[in-house]
């Protein structure tokens, strides 16, 4: 086990590291539920007199989410009802200056850790305590705190580098979000188990397919990763939201694992009958697979998957569901994922709901977060915990306290 932040002497100076990376529509960032998340374990820490560094990624180095932290900050602030200072630099002068200004209740936000070269490359813990963005930020503070249960299936230096060197706490989502997610492992269920699998990070989910197999009888695919699968089964589909490119390049680095999945599973997997796309007139219109024609981008599943999803949904025991069926954000294409949603909702089965943003769709769409078990604001770390695989950043919060 962890120590916690109830474990902490007050007043003192935090290094904490949260996870807000979220939606960038247009150019701007988008509120997501871990905002308010972390925003209540911050303030919780601003209470017992401590000063906060917020250390936080976003995006990926290459795509259009890979932007700086500043909106973070304020969005963060509207939810803490207090100003965050933002500071546009991570571990350089400016940002040893703001960190050595902090005073007990105070709060700053670091800029995007994956702006350093050593911060994404994964490597050992030991290695990544060994970095100068480690070795220079660790004496600034008299502690650490891994709040950013979303992210801690990456072997990344804010995450394992700092606990290797540093008292190391885990925050109140970490904290919630380990407990809940270790729970489900433990559980048996007598019916069919579903698990919804959508959204755009395939790498995460294709392997899980072939992990979950124990526990999990089916599978409803969407998105792009359900894309990925159609297109296995030669369907001309990948012309859709982050461009052909980035479909191609998933295409190539998968098909293999697809095809083996496809061979494997098949009798498991459910992939969509038919699609949704943006017709002329800007309205949403639907063609079987069948019917498929190159070029076309298509944003949700057709109403009869979404229908036949539901019904599978609705005579399960368990479902847990990750990622959306659909571009949920614009109302046309929402169809999918809500309609799946609502189906769970309605349902007395053990659901989870997992994915950061995912979990948005429920408050947009007036579900109600009591109707499901458990709404996760992991994504990756929180399939991996299905499977059982043990997570790197909770691993070194678990060494940290047995050096302790
Ligand atoms: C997430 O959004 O799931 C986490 O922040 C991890 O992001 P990543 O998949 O880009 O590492």
């Amino acid at each position: 086990t962890f120590q916690t932040i109830d474990d902490l002497e007050p007043g003192q100076q935090l290094l904490v590291r949260i996870d807000v990376n979220a939606p960038v529509e247009d150019g701007a960032v988008q509120d997501n539920r871990r905002f308010a998340r972390h925003a209540d374990t911050v303030a919780e820490l601003l209470a017992d007199d401590h000063a906060v560094a917020l250390l936080a990624h976003q995006g990926r180095p290459g795509r259009d989410t890979f932007v700086s932290l500043e909106e973070h900050a304020d969005i963060l602030a509207d939810h803490l009802g207090r100003e965050v200072a933002f500071v546009d630099d991570t571990f350089g002068d400016d940002a040893l200056e703001a960190i050595g200004g902090l005073e007990s209740g105070d709060v700053l936000l670091l800029e995007n850790a994956r702006m350093c070269d050593e911060e994404l490359p994964e490597e050992d813990p030991d290695e990544k305590a060994d970095t100068e963005f480690v070795r220079t930020l660790a004496p600034e503070f008299d502690a650490y705190v891994n709040d950013a249960y979303s992210a801690a299936h990456r072997s990344h230096a804010s995450l394992v580098g700092f606990p290797r060197v540093m008292d190391a706490y885990a925050g109140r989502v970490m904290e919630t979000e380990y407990t809940a997610n270790s729970a489900i492992q433990q559980r048996e269920f007598d019916g069919p188990v579903t698990m919804v699998l959508g959204g755009t990070k395939a790498e995460d989910l294709i392997p899980v397919i072939e992990e979950v197999d124990d526990t999990v009888d089916r599978f409803c695919l969407g998105g792009i990763v359900g894309e990925l699968f159609l297109r296995a089964e030669g369907h001309d589909v990948g012309y859709d939201v982050e461009g052909t490119e980035f479909f191609d390049h998933q295409w190539e680095n998968h098909a293999d694992t697809i095809e083996r999945v496809l061979e494997e599973y098949g009798d498991r997997l459910n992939l969509a009958s038919d699609l949704a796309y943006e017709a002329e007139s800007d309205e949403r219109a639907e063609r079987t697979v069948s019917d498929i024609e190159k070029g076309t981008s298509y944003l949700d599943v057709g109403t009869d998957t979404a229908e036949e999803y539901a019904d599978l949904v609705a005579e399960s025991e368990a479902v847990f569901v990750k990622g959306a069926l659909g571009v949920f954000e614009d109302e046309r294409f929402a169809d999918g994922t809500v309609e799946v949603l609502s189906a769970i909702a309605e349902t007395d089965c053990f659901s989870v709901v997992g994915g950061g943003d995912t979990s948005r769709a429920i408050p947009m769409y007036d579900l109600e977060e009591d109707d499901f078990s458990h709404v996760s604001v992991a994504g990756g770390a929180y399939v991996r915990a299905l499977t059982g695989e043990r997570l790197v950043g909770v691993e070194t919060l678990e060494a940290a306290a047995d050096s302790a």
